[in-house]
């Protein structure tokens, strides 16, 4: 995939131009750092986490040469932990939950940083069924099910792309499900006042 590939998978779940402050988990070299900069424009705060600094560095390169004067701020973190991020409009976190085995607990912390008219957008493998380097891919079948548990409304599919492994990968966006639409019994109160991060700029 190059990054109109990346630009279009994810099109339908981020208003054009519209700025705003995002988080991208998972970042890496930022595939997608990059083409949510292309798409919400100029006015995008990006704030990406990674727990691979080399590949952040490369965000930051490829986010220059690319779109100068981004705000990019780089952070070296474990994306489980609690993270000190503003108030976000949206988190995008692409091939990076199918590392971690509890992802009801992940998304539920995770939704704690949206605004509540934020928006998560996943990229993933749509399968259940993992491997050595996928652990714990989710299908889109699977989604609404953890989307639920975990604070989340319907999610929307965006778009699908083939994939060498794994059959193919699809991007969905979802919002957080207004607090009292929530079913009381999820969990809550999750550890938010230790911060693990390590920001590189
Ligand atoms: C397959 S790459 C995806 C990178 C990028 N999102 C993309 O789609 O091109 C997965 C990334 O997740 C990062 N990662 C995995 N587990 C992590 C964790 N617990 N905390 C922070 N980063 C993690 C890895 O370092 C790697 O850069």
């Amino acid at each position: 995939m190059n990054h109109d590939d990346h630009v279009r998978l994810i099109a339908g779940g981020i208003d054009g131009d519209a700025g705003g402050e995002w988080a991208d988990l998972g970042a890496g070299a930022g595939a997608f750092s990059l083409a949510l900069r292309d798409l919400a424009g100029s006015g995008t705060v990006i704030h990406a986490v990674d727990r691979d600094a080399s590949a952040l560095q490369e965000l930051r390169q490829e986010a220059e040469r690319r779109f100068p004067g981004t705000a990019l701020h780089l952070i070296q973190a474990d994306m489980t932990a609690p993270l000190a991020l503003p108030p976000l409009d949206g988190i995008i976190a692409a091939n990076a939950i199918h590392y971690v085995a509890d992802q009801v607990a992940l998304l539920d912390r995770w939704r704690r940083y949206l605004k509540p008219a934020g928006r998560l957008i996943l990229v993933e493998y749509d399968s259940d069924h993992g491997n050595r380097w996928v652990p714990y891919p989710v299908s889109f079948a699977a989604l609404p099910a953890l989307a639920r548990r975990a604070g989340f409304g319907e999610p929307t599919l965006l778009g699908t792309r083939p994939s060498r492994y794994l059959e193919r990968i699809y991007a969905a966006v979802m919002v957080p499900v207004p607090v009292q639409q929530r079913h009381i019994g999820l969990r809550s109160g999750h550890d938010q006042g230790r911060d693990s991060t390590n920001r590189l700029g």
